[in-house]
């Protein structure tokens, strides 16, 4: 290992921390050596209504897969993240709401949370949500998103949270199929300074004809917008809430009933809803948040991810509220209103603990120093990166100028699917290597595979596997479970199946290298390229479309599209412009196109299937080693592409 690359754990920050090293080994080992005896000693973290008879009943088999954590124990995810917590702390803030505009903020203690969440609670009963119904959640970041997750967790409802930021027609196919019968929004979100027009998406979403299971929508009134009003259909929040109970009993609710599903892209098809249960699930959130993040009573947290997002899911809210923390919820962005915005609201709220994403760490890199000008900072103890790889030069950034060379960086790898933290750094108990995700959390057994499942020893590069099951780990994939086994469990069998590519070093550290699949990480955000190429050759202009990333300063991976138009349909600028708008208006502006290529052809096999690895080094400018393309259906179509790209840059 060579010592400049090394960041051992400060002594300051070792002398109070939750784990130090030795605790990591000794208690990491009894993981794997007993996971049995390891989480049940865990589970006495969360309020058991009914405990539990066994501890983990899992099967990787592919014939099988089945994934059980706590059998027949009964539990509230919204009494574990509430009630529990209002004897000693009721008076104690939650949530720190910062909105939009400098200057407006909100704090919720407790007590004003737990009064919220069971109204909202009662007003779902009211209107007819029962236990396992499907609620969709299309709301921006506002105190209100948390309580309308939270109260759908009191009754046993399944919340599903679709990011503010995608279109009507991405919320309409969603909604379709998990079958919500009512959605919960706003009239409008704030963001950067803009408004999102979320009433108006889900009116159009509705208009969908397919969609004839919501009978609901309720609205939030965030900005006060005008919008349009169905009566039999639309209700207002504040309405509800006024004749609401202020108290609705938690609903006893078993280990394995379903708490929420996620959408998130794959490389196939349209986006799948990962299913995530009660029990396992809260208890693996909780338990990273403290640990991961060294979390002491008192101290002020931020996430700052979007609770459409997983990452919003378990650590913007769960984790948190289940370890009585403070947590932070920002409605805006980091360079609103200028790029000091994160900086200037550290020193309000004087937050010690900051977890965000490389693309913002990267936006703020850009300006040099003037992120963090005029700003103290000195709260801050620990900073946490999550969603892609974080470049060393990133990283060096965020550790000088925003941690002031004296907070340590977690780098935490985890997916939609795994629920919560799997690969990160202990920040009292592992020294640093910039770009290194580090070694597993307690119980988690990542290994790297070859293209054949033969599982590799020592220091090498492979595909990410987990040989077996933890509790946060999702269980299916929503009314499809023939999917989940296929996408997971069928590629190396016997073992999870991440996605990811991973390099482990000679001192056991994992380095992840990326999506080994045809999934691209844009912004921290996931996107199936398939997804986007559907959404062009719905365009009546395209024949067909090819999807491949390309690195990208600030985003990590941009979208480069190769596009085939049909016969008779004349390339032009005016062209390219609206097919970059369609993208956005079919999928969200996530998915707009960084560059267009016209494409005559496409370069397929025999078989017809379309050669990436070949469109991804034309894409960059790569075109010698393309190998061997003698197989290719029609080989003349590289030079043409090769002479279009040239011609482009
Ligand atoms: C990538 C986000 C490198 C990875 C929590 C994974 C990372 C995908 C890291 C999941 C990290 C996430 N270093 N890559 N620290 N964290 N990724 O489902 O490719 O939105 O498979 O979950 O993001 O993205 P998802």
């Amino acid at each position: 290992m060579s010592a400049e690359q090394l960041y051992p754990v400060p002594q300051d920050f070792a002398c109070n921390a939750l784990i130090d090293d030795e605790q990591y080994q000794q208690m990491y080992q009894a993981s794997i050596d007993d996971p049995e005896g390891f989480w049940a000693g865990q589970a006495t973290r969360l309020s058991w209504m009914r405990p539990f008879r066994k501890v983990k009943r899992t099967s990787f088999d592919d014939h099988n897969v089945d994934i059980n954590w706590f059998v027949d124990g009964h539990l509230n995810v919204s009494a574990n993240c509430l009630d529990r917590h209002l004897a000693e702390r009721g008076d104690q803030v939650a949530i720190i709401w910062e909105a939009d505009e400098p200057g407006e903020s909100r704090s919720i203690t407790y007590r004003e949370l737990h009064r919220d969440v069971c109204r909202f609670a009662d007003v779902l009963k009211r209107q007819g949500v029962a236990q396992g119904d499907v609620v969709t959640i299309y709301m921006p970041m506002i105190p209100e998103a948390a309580v309308a997750m939270l109260a759908c967790t009191r009754i046993g409802a399944v919340h599903s949270v679709v990011f503010a930021g995608f279109s009507p027609e991405a919320l309409a196919g969603r909604i379709l199929d998990c079958k919500s019968n009512l959605v919960i929004t706003a009239d409008e979100g704030r963001r950067g300074g803009r408004s999102i027009p979320l009433k108006v998406n889900v009116d159009e979403a509705l208009t969908n004809p397919e969609i004839k299971s919501v009978e609901r929508v309720i609205v939030v009134r965030r900005t006060g917008a005008d919008i349009r009003w169905h009566e039999h259909r639309d209700r207002d929040y504040t309405v509800l809430m006024e004749q609401a109970d202020d108290f609705c009993p938690p609903d006893p609710m078993d280990s394995e009933a379903p708490l929420f599903i996620l959408y998130t892209s794959g490389s196939t098809g349209k986006p799948k809803g990962i299913m995530h249960t009660t029990a396992g699930y809260l208890l693996y959130a909780a338990l990273t948040h403290q640990y991961v993040f060294d979390y002491q009573p008192g101290e002020v947290y931020w996430c700052t991810a979007d609770i459409g997002w997983v990452t919003g899911h378990s650590y913007t809210l769960y984790g948190p509220l289940a370890n009585g923390a403070t947590t932070v919820m920002f409605e805006g962005i980091p360079n609103y209103p200028d790029v000091t915005r994160l900086a200037q609201i550290i020193d309000k709220h004087k937050v010690s603990i900051l977890y965000t994403a490389p693309t913002a760490i990267r936006s703020m890199m850009a300006l040099g120093k003037a992120a963090v000008e005029g700003a103290d900072g000195s709260s801050l103890r620990l900073l946490g990166s999550v969603g892609e790889p974080i470049n060393p030069e990133a990283w060096h950034w965020y550790y000088e100028t925003v941690g002031q060379s004296r907070c340590p960086i977690v780098d935490t790898w985890w997916q939609t699917e795994t629920g919560g933290i799997l690969i990160t750094p202990l920040p009292g108990a592992t020294a640093l290597k910039p770009g290194s995700a580090t070694r597993p959390f307690f119980g988690v057994q990542p290994a790297l595979v070859d293209n054949l499942g033969n599982v590799l020893e020592g220091a090498t590069e492979g595909n990410l596997v987990l040989l077996d099951s933890w509790p946060g780990q999702s269980r299916s994939i929503w009314g499809d479970h023939e999917r989940f086994v296929e996408t997971y469990f069928k590629t190396f069998k016997g073992t999870y199946f991440t996605g990811d590519g991973a390099r482990r070093d000679e001192d056991g550290y994992y380095w992840i290298t990326g999506r080994v699949d045809d999934v691209l990480n844009v912004s921290g955000h996931r996107m199936g390229t398939a997804e986007v190429e559907s959404a062009l050759v719905a365009h009546r202009h395209v024949a067909e479309a090819a999807v491949v990333g390309v690195p990208h300063d600030l985003k990590g991976q941009g979208i480069y599209v190769y596009v085939t138009l049909i016969e008779g349909v004349e390339p032009s600028e005016q062209l390219r412009q609206e097919l970059r708008q369609w993208v956005r208006r079919e999928i969200g502006p996530i998915a707009t196109p960084d560059c267009i290529q016209w494409a005559p052809g496409l370069p397929k096999t025999r078989s017809g299937k379309i050669m990436r690895r070949i469109l991804r080094k034309i894409a960059v400018g790569e075109y010698e080693g393309l190998g061997d393309i003698s197989t290719l259906a029609e080989p003349g179509v590289v030079e043409d592409l090769i002479n279009e790209h040239r011609a482009m840059m």
